[in-house]
């Protein structure tokens, strides 16, 4: 049978005996994934790891404080955060298309991530040779799912550690493979990192450039972000985060409608608010959120952020649409 604590024990055992003295990368997202598998290599070979955190510029509100802070704090891992907004900024500027959005993320992403691989290598100077295993945060689910090859039903290119590609030619660590999402957590908590981190819901690796419907610019990413902690903190608030499986909220920003706000006509975005309930993600139900709870969200939403006027709820399941619009 296994616990939590013996999963820990099995896994860091195995992780020095496949490792030995040579050193780890490993690509932290933010997500309850990455940040468990990091802390399981750390406890095991201690500092032969360096994480590093990848800030497109794309992440919700808080959420890069909170990878150096929390996550640093309680793990003590050294980690190296590349600050790559305007690299992300720029290349994203005109686009509108899903997959294009996506491919682009990704690619970046992986030169951000070979650079600092580079950097390591440099840095760790006679002890370079030895930079030689990565770290992925790969669960039993992504391990079935793709039955081999990344998004098998070719729906939307996903974006994770996952997508990295072979040619970075590094022996993978995956301590997570055997185990699913509440399995994660368990080990997460034994391990002691944060309720914060441990208890997040799942958060595409694209962030809020695929929230965005039409450009990915600093102004749209601005009033995003505002719009989504409020709806986050919200559902905390009203206790409702065990319930959902995550709700991404979305800003139409190609869309503009007629309002009346204070004293005058607005022509504003929607946002559009999509809580589901899932067991894996594969297929999803709508939430059916409290009124009450939805009232106080669309009130703050369109009192505190000016550029929006109308707050819309997607009562569509999975399939036929999938969770994120984009
Ligand atoms: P969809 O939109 O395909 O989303 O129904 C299913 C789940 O996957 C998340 N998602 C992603 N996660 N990289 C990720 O790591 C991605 O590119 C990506 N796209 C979607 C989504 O948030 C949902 O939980």
């Amino acid at each position: 049978d296994w616990t939590p604590s013996s999963i820990v024990d099995d896994q860091v055992a195995l992780i020095r005996e496949q490792v030995g003295s040579a050193r780890v990368i490993c690509a932290l997202s933010g997500g309850v994934d990455s940040a468990v598998a990091a802390a399981l290599v750390q406890k095991a070979v201690g500092d032969q790891l360096t994480c590093v955190h990848v800030d497109h510029g794309l992440m919700r509100a808080g959420e890069v404080e909170q990878i150096e802070r929390d996550f640093v704090a309680s793990t003590g891992v050294r980690l190296i955060v590349r600050d790559e907004k305007e690299r992300f900024l720029t290349a994203l500027a005109g686009v509108t298309d899903p997959e294009t959005k996506r491919k682009i993320i990704g690619r970046e992403f992986i030169r951000v991530f070979e650079d600092a691989q580079r950097q390591i290598i440099k840095d760790a100077g006679e002890a370079g040779e030895d930079v030689k295993f990565l770290v992925q945060g790969t669960l039993y689910p992504d391990v079935v799912e793709s039955g081999g090859g990344e998004g098998a039903a070719n729906i939307k290119s996903h974006h994770n550690v996952g997508g990295l590609p072979d040619d970075l030619q590094f022996e993978l660590v995956e301590p997570l493979r055997a185990l699913f999402k509440d399995e994660v957590r368990a080990v997460g908590r034994e391990l002691g990192i944060p309720e914060e981190i441990v208890g997040r819901q799942p958060f595409p690796g694209p962030g809020l450039g695929i929230r965005i419907i039409g450009e990915v610019t600093e102004h749209n990413l601005d009033i995003l972000r505002r719009a989504d902690a409020i709806a986050r903190e919200e559902l905390t608030k009203a206790g409702l985060d065990q319930e959902i499986w995550q709700c991404p909220v979305v800003l139409l920003a190609d869309v503009r409608s007629v309002g009346v706000q204070g004293d005058g006509r607005t022509y504003g975005h929607p946002v559009v608010l999509r809580p589901v309930s899932s067991e894996d993600a594969m297929t999803a139900d709508w939430t059916r959120l409290p009124y009450e709870t939805l009232a106080v969200i669309s009130t703050r939403i369109t009192n505190e952020v000016r550029e929006i006027n109308r707050v819309v709820l997607d009562v569509t399941s999975k399939p036929p649409a999938t969770i994120e619009w984009e």
